[in-house]
C-alpha cells in the first residue's frame, strides 16, 4: 500500500495535467466542457476525501493544525471560485481570466501541501499510519465520485 503522501501527489500530478490542458481550450469548445467536469469532479473529490482522511488525522495533532486549518481554508477558496465558473459561460470572455485565478490557487495550494505540509505531516503520522490513510483517502475518494 503506497502512502497518504503517493496518492496525493499522483493526484496533483494529474491534476496539473488536466489544468494544463484546460488553459489550451478556447471558447465554447466540448474540449473544454469535457476537460472542466473531469477537472471540477476530480478536484471536489480530491479535496472532499483529503480532508475527510488527512487533515483530520492532523487536525487531531496540536502541532499539525494550523496547517490543516490553513490548507481546509484554501480548499473553500478554489470551491467558492470553482462555484464563479460554474456561472461563466465558456463562451464568456470572462472564462479564462477565473479559470487562470483557480489554477494559479490549486497550483500554489498543492505546491504547499507536497513542499511544506507533507513535511510536518511526516513527523507526526508514523509509517503504517500514512499507509492506511492512502487506503483511506483512496477509498472516500470513491465514494465521493
Ligand atoms: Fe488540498
Ligand atoms: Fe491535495
Amino acid at each position: 500500500m503506497p502512502t497518504i503522501y503517493e496518492v496525493l501527489k499522483k493526484d496533483h500530478d494529474s491534476h496539473r495535467e488536466v489544468l494544463k490542458r484546460l488553459d489550451a481550450t478556447s471558447g465554447d469548445s466540448p474540449e473544454r466542457e469535457e476537460l472542466y467536469a473531469t477537472m471540477k469532479q476530480e478536484v471536489e473529490a480530491h479535496t472532499a476525501a483529503e480532508e475527510e482522511t488527512f487533515y483530520a488525522t492532523l487536525m487531531a495533532r496540536p502541532e499539525g493544525q494550523e496547517k490543516a486549518r490553513h490548507s481546509v481554508s484554501e480548499h473553500k477558496e478554489a470551491v467558492d471560485l470553482l462555484g464563479e465558473l460554474d456561472d461563466t459561460a465558456f463562451s464568456s470572455p470572462g472564462w479564462l481570466p477565473r479559470f487562470r485565478k483557480l489554477k494559479e490557487e490549486l497550483e500554489h495550494h498543492m505546491d504547499e501541501e507536497e513542499n511544506e505540509i507533507f513535511k510536518r505531516a511526516r513527523k507526526l503520522i508514523a509509517e503504517p499510519e500514512a499507509r492506511e490513510l492512502g487506503e483511506a483517502f483512496l477509498e472516500r475518494k470513491q465514494a465521493e465520485l
